[in-house]
């Protein structure tokens, strides 16, 4: 299932870069983006998830995504989760970026990860940028506000934002740098963490695709691993003689 040259690359302890998608989290129950039960196709993700969105409609937003933290809530890290956070401990020059709000990498015991797009579970002021903890809000409440005045927003990354900067210059950095990169469940046609792999490729490392199906990233991947990644990934640990 596993190419030699993977196997022996992983024995080497070579520096790693992963990239993970909602397709590692699906397995735990967390809806992913675009396939058939897909966030977006039960919700226009215009309504939702942009600044504007927010502005016109701030209550449906933030219920929206209280909704999205009470099913987190209730859902565990599934084996690919901890996989990642294994790999971690075991390799020496090992980073995890992930695209994903939901904070499963860190339930499953991952102790440096880059959130890319931010995280479900923080908040922030519209205005003034200030870090607020948790807020659970029920439709029918206030909208909840900062000191300053500002409404507070979930501290995610909307459509046509920006993404954190420092937080992404690391992970550019760190896939500039890697040996082996890995993408791991995502659908890799979101920019510019879309162009992680693509770099690190560019500059020599090798790519594993991790999918269960192919992704617009497969024909430029050195191998692709069809399957679920909660299975594949603890498959992969064990043909590299790395215990789980
Ligand atoms: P997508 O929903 O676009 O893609 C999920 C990918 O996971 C697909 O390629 C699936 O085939 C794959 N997949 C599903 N189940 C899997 C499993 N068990 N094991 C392995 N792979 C599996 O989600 P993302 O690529 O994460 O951004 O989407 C990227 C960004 O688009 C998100 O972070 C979000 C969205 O807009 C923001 O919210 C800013």
């Amino acid at each position: 299932m596993f190419s030699e040259t993977l196997i022996e690359l992983l024995k080497k302890d070579p520096k790693i870069c992963v990239l993970t998608g909602a397709g590692v989290s699906a397995e735990s129950g967390v809806p992913t983006f675009r396939g058939k039960e897909g966030i977006w196709k039960k919700f226009r993700a215009e309504e939702l998830a942009t600044v504007d969105a927010f502005l016109s409609n701030p209550e449906l937003v933030l219920a929206w995504y209280q909704h999205r933290r009470d099913i987190i809530d209730n859902i565990e890290p599934n084996p690919g989760h901890y996989a990642l956070a294994k790999m971690e401990k075991h390799f020496s020059d090992f980073c995890l970026v992930t695209q994903n709000v939901d904070a499963l990498h860190r339930k499953a015991g991952s102790e440096h990860v880059l959130e890319v797009h931010g995280n479900i579970m923080r908040n922030k002021c519209l205005t003034c940028g200030k870090p607020v903890n948790r807020l659970d809000f029920k439709e029918g409440d206030d909208i909840p506000r900062c000191e300053c005045g500002g409404m507070i927003r979930p501290d995610v990354v909307w459509f046509g934002e920006m993404l954190p900067a420092d937080v992404f210059a690391e992970a550019n950095k760190k896939s500039f740098q890697c040996e082996l990169f890995l993408s791991i469940g995502t659908s890799a046609i979101v920019y510019p963490a879309a162009g992680l792999p693509i770099a690190a490729k560019q500059r020599g490392a090798y790519l594993v695709e991790i999918n269960v199906q192919e992704t617009e990233l497969s024909t430029y991947a050195d191998e692709v691993l069809l399957g679920p990644s909660g299975e594949i990934l603890p498959k992969l640990l064990m043909a590299a003689g790395i215990d789980i």
